[in-house]
């Protein structure tokens, strides 16, 4: 404590500290600050977060959830985007790194240009599995095989909608939400899967809808030329893809899901 000052002065000559926030968590007398930090917020309902919400509204909101794939062509508004980024930030991260970098892309033309590299991979995809069905006769016949399966269904379905001039990949989202972990940290696939999940639902109270996109994920994975075209920062892994805009459908009805596949010991 200085003298004459009301705050905490903390060294960390091992820098054993992760900024994780807990001692301005607790701290009664709001006596402790991190150089540089934005403001905690002080709410009295932080202190009983179960009052924040009812559970059962939770279990309906997040059941209300839907990946969308339709979108109205308006931009997303700059405050709702923010506060998408805001819940996406303040996640839980791994040693508290926080170390996940958001490529927003709001340009129709990169989209559709992200969108078109994904079928042009496609493409060469299923010139390879043609080929892949002459070399093993009637393998594609077989249950379970590459060239049955569910994946190669859906890549042939994407191509002949990208054939009709749709976007089967990005949906024609007027934004994507690239989601990229630094290297230098650990765990960044698990940061960024809350880190989305938060994003999905911060965007549904603000009414609008989100589709993960595992393809444009993948492809993003593939080389540096099309990371470089959507400038994702070099040292940054691209961990999802999040299409983002005003939904055209709505829903009634949350579909159910498998039984838990659980044990307990
Ligand atoms: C990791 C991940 C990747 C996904 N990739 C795609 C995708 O490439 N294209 C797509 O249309 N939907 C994609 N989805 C959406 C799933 O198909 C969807 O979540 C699932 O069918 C359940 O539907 P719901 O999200 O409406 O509940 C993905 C979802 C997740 C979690």
């Amino acid at each position: 404590m200085k003298p004459g000052k009301k705050v905490v002065e903390f060294e960390d000559p091992y820098s054993r500290c992760i900024l994780c926030g807990h001692c301005i968590a607790v701290c009664p007398e709001d006596a402790v600050r991190y150089e540089d930090a934005e403001k905690p917020i002080r709410d009295p309902l932080i202190h009983t977060p179960e009052k924040i919400l009812h559970a059962r509204d939770l279990m309906l909101f997040l059941r209300a959830r839907r990946s969308i794939r339709r979108f109205y062509g308006r931009h997303v508004p700059e405050k709702s985007l923010k506060f998408i980024l805001d819940a996406m930030r303040y996640s839980p991260t791994g040693s508290n790194k926080q170390g996940l970098h958001f490529t927003v892309i709001v340009s129709r033309e990169k989209i559709e240009y992200f969108s078109s590299k994904v079928i042009s991979f496609f493409k060469l995809v299923r010139v390879v599995l043609i080929l892949l069905r002459f070399l093993i006769p009637f393998g594609h016949k077989r249950k379970g095989s590459v060239l049955s399966n569910g994946l190669y269904r859906s890549l042939l379905n994407a191509l002949e909608k990208a054939a009709a001039g749709k976007d089967p990949i990005l949906y024609h989202a007027p934004c994507v939400i690239v989601l990229s972990g630094r290297t230098y940290a650990h765990q960044t696939q698990v940061d960024a899967g809350i880190a989305l999940a938060h994003g999905m639902f911060a965007a549904q109270a603000q009414g609008l809808g989100t589709c993960l996109v595992g393809f444009a994920h993948e492809r993003l994975l593939l080389g540096p030329f099309l990371r470089r075209a959507l400038k994702i920062p070099r040292g940054c892994r691209p961990q999802g893809v999040m299409a983002l805009g005003v939904p055209k459908v709505r829903y009634t009805v949350a579909p159910p899901r498998k039984p838990l596949s659980s044990n307990r010991i």
